[in-house]
């Protein structure tokens, strides 16, 4: 979509939502409910503040609904499961009409969802689905298996696997095991790399066996954090790169992630441009553009979150109005209750020559933001 008409859409999605919503408070505070009237309130749960997609999530959202002429709760959790509740639980009791919820665990808002629904409070689950819970009416997110696909196909092309090149040597990461989309963008990503892993094409030197369904989790990397990502790969290096191996390429399932591998693979001496491995991405974190252009990752999954919450608003403001919610897909996100009708977006492949044309055409970021 170019700029100018991803503008206009914008500003006509804003306008269309107005244009039948009734508004109550315009206080300009986003980390706190604003206004006195809660007739209209739409509460907004975002895990943390320390990511930079979060961040840009929850105000664009925020923004929108706003624009439209909603009141608006939106918290951030730093990533404390127990804070979550809390703001889920204080939300609850302003009587919401809607709650969008991007869960820090998965599996732990059952009793606080249950309280939503008997107050009659609609539940989207934003980006995360929220499992082992009947009170999640719709979930919308980019297709996260696709996601681990676009990483896998791309390592499959970029090495000449299909050619029958090889043997690499592989390191393969996932992401926290408490959040759902980890398996997704695992399996995504594994279904395309692990018949080569079983040739011998691609060999893992660190010993990380990923044969069964949840074998995953070894690989996992709590909270998403760089810094344990960071000292994982320190270890595997220290332990299993000795006498002259080489890592040749590192699964890294999103950018927190890979910015952390980076910054270890750095600190052993990898240089870009001569002994650097492929490192995949997902995000397009302003950090990991730079490390892209600087050929330190590869690559990584773009998911323009604002596609996101101009979805998750149209969906708010269907329910409110008791219009017909849109859904692409009733059959992949089972939470273990039920099937979640999901709204599913396509995330986009960036490398090194597609930045200008796909993130800054686009208005994702300006060129100067970038250094460009
Ligand atoms: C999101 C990713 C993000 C990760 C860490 C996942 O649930 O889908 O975009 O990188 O969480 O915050």
């Amino acid at each position: 979509m170019s700029k100018n008409f991803r503008v206009l859409a914008s500003v006509a999605l804003a306008a269309s939502l107005a244009a039948t919503s009734a508004c109550s408070s315009t206080r300009d505070e986003s980390s706190s409910s604003t206004g006195g009237s809660t007739s209209n309130l739409i509460g907004i749960a975002m895990p943390t503040r320390s990511l930079e997609r979060w961040n840009n999530d929850g105000a664009h959202l925020d923004g929108l609904l706003k624009k439209a002429g909603y009141t608006t709760s939106l918290q951030y959790a730093d990533n404390k499961v127990d804070q979550q509740i809390t703001q889920l639980e204080n939300m609850i009791n302003q009587n919401p009409k809607v709650l969008v919820v991007a869960s820090i665990d998965g599996t732990a808002l059952g009793p606080v969802l249950d309280k939503a629904a008997k107050a009659n409070v609609k539940v989207i689950a934003y980006d995360r689905l929220i499992n082992g819970s009947p009170n999640v009416d719709y979930y919308a997110t980019f297709d996260n298996y696709l996601v681990g696909k676009l990483q896998g196909q791309f390592i499959e092309e970029k090495l000449g696997l299909k050619d029958g090149k090889g043997p690499f040597n592989l390191e393969p990461f996932a992401g926290s095991s408490d959040d759902n989309n980890a398996k997704f963008f695992f399996n995504g990503a594994w279904d395309v790399l692990k018949p080569y892993v079983e040739s011998g094409k691609l060999v893992i030197p660190s010993g990380k066996k990923i044969a069964g369904e949840e074998d995953w989790k070894t690989v996992s990397i709590t909270g998403w954090k760089s810094e344990t990502a960071q000292a994982e790969m320190d270890n595997r290096i220290n332990s299993f790169y000795t006498g002259g191996k080489k890592v040749n390429v590192v699964l890294s399932p999103n950018d927190s992630l890979a910015l952390g591998i980076a910054q270890s693979l750095e600190s052993k001496g990898y240089k870009p441009g001569a002994d650097y491995p492929i490192i995949t991405g997902q995000d397009a974190d302003l950090a990991n553009v730079k490390n892209i252009i600087a050929d330190k990752q590869a690559m990584t999954v773009w998911k323009d979150t604002r596609t996101l919450g101009d979805q998750v608003a149209k969906m708010v403001d269907a329910i409110v109005k008791g219009g017909t919610v849109e859904t692409n897909d009733t059959k992949t996100y089972n939470n273990g209750v039920k099937v979640v009708p999901a709204y599913l977006l396509p995330p986009v492949v960036v490398v090194k020559d597609e930045i200008k044309a796909k993130l800054v055409d686009s208005g994702f970021y300006t060129a100067d933001k970038l250094g460009l």
